[in-house]
């Protein structure tokens, strides 16, 4: 039989590193892949004037598994002057790789599970009423829409005199803008589709279904957003009394949530959001469980292509540092739901186990565990390197 292959995309700064050992651990356990190598990131940016060359989506269109770093962004005008000097003045405009691979293949489905790790020292503690504290186990799965919203690129500044006369027949355009001048306006859309919307609800009921959860949280801004948050809302409505009567469904507002977040985080189980909110919501909850360290994510489109990566970026300023110190975690655990989706959940639940076995022990902890800064002396200070943490998962398998 042929060996299953997987598409590596190292990316930039911290991205290669974090790979790497998702790719230990992958192979430790057992998993018999082939890692084919894709280019992405800055110095295809810098060289080639495109981050995300053709020749790696082709090789995602071929493999449609892909395990990913994280890749460096900057603001058009930095990005422009990086540029190779025989590329500069060509009009090329600098835009993300992932923003731009989650729309080739339509990854509409990102979903970033957040879980308490028993005995991490990152885990949120809540003071209760008679002064003690208490641990609330958080285990949500966030399910963001990951293509349209206030991400699918529609804007612009100083808008085209078509989009201008459009803005103008709405009441509300005239009344609070109606007076400024066109060229100190600028205008990001917020479009969501019936279609996507659907699919991302229905996925945040088929999974809630799978893993027993007992909820899914719509967590929009119905009440404001009316015709965007308004739309998820009333098609959660509908797909959960036609298809899914016995979850409960509830209805929270950003901003609630973000207060109600340290409250109450054990109460959610599901939650579903547009590409923005969503995108807050899962790092607030991410926040409770270890922070950047922890937080991993998949994405994934209707035709079978998956993405894995942790949420954090490429952390540049740690990049060189030599032992690395960055925590693998995060990548280590996008590489299990990787293997959830191409149902090899054996071994999925075999790291699993040996990552929160480590984290139980306490005896090896990365610099971010021990609440330390992040700097070369944080080896010398007790913090577990980014190859020993790795080494302890692999040795708990
Ligand atoms: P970042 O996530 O790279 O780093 C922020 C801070 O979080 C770091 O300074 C570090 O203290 C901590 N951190 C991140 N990953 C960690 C890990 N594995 N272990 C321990 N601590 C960790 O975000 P930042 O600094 O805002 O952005 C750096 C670059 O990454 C930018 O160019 C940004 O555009 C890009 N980025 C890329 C993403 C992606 O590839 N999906 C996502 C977020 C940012
Ligand atoms: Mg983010």
């Amino acid at each position: 039989m042929t060996k299953r292959k997987i598409v590596a995309l190292p990316g930039d700064g911290i991205g290669g590193i974090v790979l790497e050992q998702a790719i230990r651990v992958l192979t430790a356990a057992g998993f018999d892949a082939e890692y084919v190598y894709g280019d992405i990131g800055w110095e295809f940016w810098r060289t080639e004037g495109n981050p995300l060359p053709d020749r790696t989506i082709d090789l995602i269109e071929k493999h449609k598994i892909a395990l990913f770093g994280a890749i460096t962004s900057k603001p058009k005008d930095e990005a422009a002057a990086e540029l190779h000097p025989s590329l500069q003045n060509k009009g090329l405009v600098y835009s993300s790789p992932i923003v731009g691979l989650r729309q080739h293949f339509n990854l509409d489905i990102c979903l970033r599970p957040c879980r308490t790790y028993k005995g991490n020292p990152l885990n949120f503690i809540r003071r209760n009423t008679e002064g003690s504290f208490d641990e609330p186990y958080v285990d949500v799965a966030i399910f963001r829409q990951n293509t349209e919203g206030l991400y699918g690129g529609v804007e612009w500044s100083n808008p085209p005199s078509l989009v201008y006369k459009a803005l103008m027949t709405h009441p509300k355009f005239i009344k609070n803008f109606g007076s400024v001048p066109v060229e100190e306006i600028s205008v990001s859309t917020r479009i969501f589709s019936k279609k996507a919307t659907e699919r991302i609800v229905r996925a945040a009921f088929e999974h809630t279904s799978k893993y027993g959860y007992k909820s899914v949280t719509v967590c929009e801004k119905p009440n404001v957003i009316r015709e965007t948050s308004g739309m998820m809302l009333k098609l959660a409505k509908d797909i959960q009394k036609n298809e899914y009567p016995d979850i409960q469904l509830w209805n929270t507002n950003i901003d609630a949530q973000m207060m109600w977040l340290t409250k109450n985080p054990e109460d959610y189980g599901v939650i579903v959001a547009g590409n923005m909110f969503g995108d807050i919501v899962s790092d607030a909850f991410a926040g409770l469980i270890g922070g950047l360290g922890f937080a991993c994510s998949a994405q994934f489109s209707a035709d079978g292509v998956g993405v894995f990566e942790p949420t954090h970026g490429s952390a540049p300023k740690y990049a060189e540092y030599d032992p690395p110190i960055v925590n693998p975690i995060a990548m280590i655990e996008s590489a299990c739901m990787m293997l959830d989706y191409i149902d090899d959940k054996d071994k999925a639940s075999r790291i699993r186990k040996a990552v929160s076995r480590v984290i139980e022990e306490g005896k090896i902890r990365t610099y971010d565990m021990m609440k330390m800064k992040g700097s070369p002396d944080v080896i010398e200070k007790g913090a577990a390197s980014t190859i020993e943490m790795t080494d302890e998962i692999i040795s708990n398998l």
